[in-house]
């Protein structure tokens, strides 16, 4: 509508004459996706989004996402601008590992290699020895539990329990979860796979252990739409954010996609799994803050240089 045109304009512009690049996540609204690909920014998980914004030479980076996606991008270039359409987007993983807590816990295991997934605040990364996505968490726990490293994980206690399963590794695990995907249900998964005998099941690893023994593919988003677009099935039930289906349908078209449930019945929910903080990003905000400037993203300077060292590390790691 006209509106959103106006917006989408206004937003093209201000990106040119600030010498900025639009980077989003695939669980934000469609109009960003788009967005971001049309001005030559980049719609993606959350490891390529870190390596997309350290590499582009764009003098501002505006981040649509959620609070630890702005500060990774700035942790890995502070000597770029970051701005994000709100600060309020932040994540359950991250408030659920606070720092104090968080160090005490890796002080009483000094004999563990500490493993945080990117879904976390600054200061525990700094804390860390190792960052690590959903992409690339089962190698590098693979990695090192080859060397004969014992692991002390935060704060995804599913992604952590998948990743001990798979590898054998000694994994200790920090008790937390994201609230989208802690609401999958396997009852209700399997009796839509009655319903949809042929459909191949891709399944987001923050999903509980039951979900997670039903899936034909676990991956990050950016794993999941490749597996949508590659696999011969006509049917896919999908158990991540639906913000996912706008570029998994662009990647597969034809194919049907179906929200895996979040209720234990079997009915699907048009509005259950999608994440309230991926969802406070918008047209009208972003406009805003490229006008205003109101919500740039600070990290301290201390822990910028702390937690630069694991996620380089997660960088160099990913290549
Ligand atoms: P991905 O790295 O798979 O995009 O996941 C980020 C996230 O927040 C999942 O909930
Ligand atoms: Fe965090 Fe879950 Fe939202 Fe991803 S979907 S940002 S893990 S609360």
């Amino acid at each position: 509508d006209a509106e959103k045109l106006d917006y989408r304009n206004q937003i093209k512009v201000l990106l040119k004459q600030q010498n900025a690049v639009l980077v989003a996540h695939y669980y934000t609204d469609p109009d960003l996706q788009s967005l971001a690909e049309e001005t030559g920014g980049c719609v993606s998980d959350s490891l390529e989004m870190a390596r997309f914004g350290k590499q582009h030479p764009a003098t501002t980076l505006v981040v649509a996402g959620v609070k630890f996606m702005g500060e990774t991008a700035k942790i890995l270039s502070p000597e770029k601008t970051v701005l994000m359409p709100t600060l309020e987007a932040t994540c359950s993983l991250d408030l659920g590992c606070p720092v104090d807590e968080f160090s005490a816990f890796c002080d009483e295991h000094p004999d563990r290699e500490v493993v945080v997934y990117a879904n976390t605040s600054a200061a525990v990364k700094a804390r860390s020895d190792w960052v690590v996505t959903s992409s690339i968490a089962l190698e590098l726990v693979e990695h090192l539990h080859n060397q004969g490293k014992k692991i002390l994980w935060a704060p995804d206690k599913h992604l952590g329990a998948y990743v001990q399963r798979e590898t054998g590794a000694d994994v200790l695990l920090w008790d937390s979860a994201c609230i989208v995907h802690d609401e999958f249900k396997a009852k209700g998964l399997q009796d839509l796979k009655k319903v949809y005998p042929d459909a191949a099941v891709l399944v987001h690893p923050e999903s509980p252990e039951s979900v997670v023994n039903l899936a034909d593919v676990v991956g990050s988003t950016s794993q999941l739409i490749q597996a949508a677009q590659k696999m011969e099935n006509s049917t896919f039930i999908v158990a991540t954010d639906r913000g996912i289906f706008y570029k998994m349908q662009q990647q597969a078209p034809g194919k049907l996609l179906i929200e895996a449930p979040t209720g234990g019945n079997g009915a699907t929910c048009r509005s259950c799994a999608h994440c309230p903080w991926m969802a406070m990003n918008a047209l009208d905000n972003l406009t805003l803050e490229l006008k205003n400037h109101s919500n740039e993203v600070h990290v301290d300077a201390a822990l910028i240089e702390q937690a630069m060292i694991p996620l380089n590390r997660m960088l160099d790691f990913a290549k």
